[in-house]
């Protein structure tokens, strides 16, 4: 639970994500989505409620990057890992610009990098203390379509060695095809949590008169159905 003022931002929202599991948080703009993954990163307190995570980092990748344009990709990631207090910096930054593909950019001005390898360097970045959950917040946001596709080949590639990958988004069509699981927020509430095809399933029974329009239009029928 969290509010702002009087502004209910989240109330009863729970669930539990597995090893491995990309969960898909997806809502319209104002749902609570960056409130959630927030509060699941440890950065914003909850005024209710537990969290609880493995034994491993939580990883955090903010919609935002906060990387210094003009510094290299790896002073960017040097500096992250002094902050974080790495053991041994340039270790976790060689072995990151490595899992990334990001070595031969290495000394590259951030500035002059497309939007997808500056969102590259903002998900190395979370990913600097090995986390076991990864926190994406509306990623793909700004990036074309086969930027798109890289980050989500790397990202499923994470989500294939065990990290589990929670990412926020307001397109539903994304949720479908990266998410094993969906959770549905609107107005702080959670509105459904299930697989793509439940939700799907789910979509036509509230909202049987847009059934047959695309699955972006029927989702936003069974929100308002569901009084959002
Ligand atoms: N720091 C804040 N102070 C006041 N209101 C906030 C703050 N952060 C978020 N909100 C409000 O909480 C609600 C949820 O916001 P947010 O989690 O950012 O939604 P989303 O990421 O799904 O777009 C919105 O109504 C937003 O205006
Ligand atoms: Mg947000």
């Amino acid at each position: 639970m969290k509010s702002f003022g009087g502004l209910e931002a989240l109330r009863g929202v729970g669930f539990a994500a597995e090893a491995g599991e990309l969960l898909a948080v997806i809502g319209p703009n104002g749902a609570g989505k960056t409130t959630l993954l927030s509060i699941l990163a440890g950065i914003l307190d909850a005024d209710g409620g537990e969290v609880e995570v493995g034994a491993r980092a939580v990883g955090w990748v903010p919609q935002q990057a906060a990387l210094y344009r003009r510094l290299t990709v790896e002073e960017n990631l040097m500096l992250f890992a002094r902050l974080e207090k790495h053991e041994d910096p340039a270790a976790s930054v060689a072995e990151m610009l490595e899992l990334t593909g990001l070595g031969e950019r290495r000394g590259e001005i951030v500035a002059r990098l497309s939007g997808g390898n500056q969102q590259r360097i903002n998900i190395a970045i979370g990913l600097l203390a090995r986390p076991g959950v990864l926190l994406l917040d509306e990623p793909s946001v700004g990036l074309d379509p086969r930027q798109r596709a890289r980050l989500w080949e790397f990202v499923s590639g994470l989500a294939g060695g065990g990290t589990t990958v929670i990412f926020s988004t307001h397109d539903i069509q994304e949720a479908e095809r990266y998410g094993d699981r969906m959770l549905v927020l609107a107005d702080g509430e959670a509105l459904f949590d299930g697989s793509a095809e439940e939700l799907r399933e789910a979509v036509r029974s509230e909202a049987p008169e847009a059934a047959d329009r695309d699955f972006e239009t029927a989702f936003v029928a069974y929100l308002h159905h569901r009084g959002h």
